[in-house]
């Protein structure tokens, strides 16, 4: 008997759902061959007795950047014990304590030391570890642009540069990561912090379609069952991811995909779950931008997707003195937090008819889907000052595109 079309209740599309979460970091890293061998020409020398290099990884968010220092860190810990790669989320960790514990953490592979530990024990520990196995630390800094806002970017730095300097061991690598295509981390670095951080720009730019279509090929191998996802869907999804300028987008496109197919029972993907799970995956890429606004921003932008829900007046003065009652603030600052919706892209200030110059706030997107990121985004962040732009201190190397697979061999 032919198998049947219909999925039984036990059944499931997904081979590996895991292959699906942002954090999977997947078995072949595609079309960053050459960020690979820059950052593993920077971490050779550490491997013949030297110090490792450093380097800032810039590129707008989904472009590989931290899966492909999570590759190397891990090939890294494959090939030696000299050199201890850690990796921190300063989304997560950007207090100078919290980043000391989770070095320790992984250094020491003990859970992080008490709370009420004084800083200097956690770098004591830290670094009378390395120099006990006389191993050098590689640290990454992911999303390093959080430190700024909370203060601790240039202590952080220069403390672990110097951390040799004191305790006797190797002087670390500091690979720091940046989605912020506004900042340049290099210049936020003050100048007892530069004279010790030169750092290899190291560019990831967005991936063009067909790169995206390579990632999703393999993503839907490893994820799903065979013949769940057609040839010809997978391209359309490449297509939007790339129109996204974001590889998330299509990995998410393809999960939620699956998942309407698979709840209907259904054995393969059909155009109109891709095009059901498109109006949805809007979200997504919403929340991921509503997570890079302020707390003040995301305030603003949450009354103002309720109050065009509500369908209420949107000339930019009647938003100003509702929002009053919510969100105490001047007119200043208010019209500073209108214009960077609208340069963020959430936004249009439509200039109005007669009454002077007065502009309506116009969302671009559905308003209950604004409404509900800003509601579940919850990750704070401080109102940060336009830093400067390139610096010319930085050390540019062009990175090529190639085909040989990293090495990160002695010789
Ligand atoms: N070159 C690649 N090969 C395979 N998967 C990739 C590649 N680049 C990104 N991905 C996948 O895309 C998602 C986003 O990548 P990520 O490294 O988090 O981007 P970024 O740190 O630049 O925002 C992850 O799920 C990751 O597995
Ligand atoms: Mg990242």
């Amino acid at each position: 008997m032919a198998r049947s079309s219909l999925l039984r209740a036990d059944e499931t599309l997904f081979r590996d759902p895991a292959a699906f979460e942002f954090t999977f970091v997947p078995e072949h890293l595609h079309h960053r061959d050459a960020q690979v061998r820059e950052l593993a020409f920077l971490i050779r020398p550490a491997l013949r007795g030297g110090s490792a290099g450093s380097a800032v990884l810039r590129g707008p968010p989904g472009t590989g950047k931290t899966t492909t220092v999570r590759r190397v860190f891990r090939e890294v810990t494959e090939t030696t014990r000299g050199i201890v790669p850690v990796y921190v989320n300063c989304r997560h960790d950007h207090t100078t304590l919290a980043v000391y514990r989770c070095i320790f953490e992984q250094i020491t592979g003990y859970p992080a030391p008490p709370t009420g530990w004084h800083l200097d024990a956690v770098k004591q520990r830290i670094a009378a570890r390395l120099h006990d196995d006389g191993a050098r630390l590689l640290v990454c800094l992911d999303d390093a642009n959080y430190l700024i806002p909370a203060g601790t970017y240039n202590i952080l730095l220069y403390q672990i540069f110097r951390l040799y300097e004191k305790w006797d061991v190797a002087k670390p690598g500091v690979f720091a990561i940046c989605s912020d295509l506004a900042l340049n981390l290099y210049a936020e670095a003050d100048e007892r912090v530069r004279s010790v951080f030169h750092p290899l720009e190291i560019s990831f730019p967005p991936y063009t379609i067909g790169e995206i279509r390579d990632i999703l090929t393999d993503r839907v191998r490893q994820g799903l069952y065979p013949g769940v996802m057609p040839a010809a869907l997978l391209d359309r999804i490449a297509e939007i991811a790339a129109g996204e300028q974001d590889v998330r987008v299509g990995i998410d496109l393809v999960r939620l995909a699956c998942l309407r197919a698979e709840t209907d029972g259904r054995r393969r993907v059909t155009a109109g779950d891709v095009t059901e799970a498109a109006r949805a995956v809007g979200s997504p890429v919403l929340a991921v931008q509503a997570a890079g606004l302020s707390v003040g921003e995301r305030a603003l932008l949450r009354r103002i997707a309720e109050r065009s829900q509500e369908g209420a007046d949107m000339a930019s003065g009647a938003v100003f003195e509702e929002v009053q009652d919510y969100l105490p603030v001047g007119r200043t600052t208010y019209h500073e937090r209108l214009k960077r919706l609208a340069e963020a892209g959430f936004v249009d200030l439509v200039p109005g008819v007669g009454r002077g110059r007065e502009r309506k706030v116009r969302l671009r997107y559905d308003p209950a889907e604004v409404a509900a990121v800003c509601t579940g985004a919850e990750e704070p962040r401080i109102d940060r000052q336009p830093g400067p732009a390139r610096n010319p201190g930085v050390r540019v190397r062009s990175v090529s595109r190639g085909r040989n697979p990293p090495h990160l061999s002695k010789d």
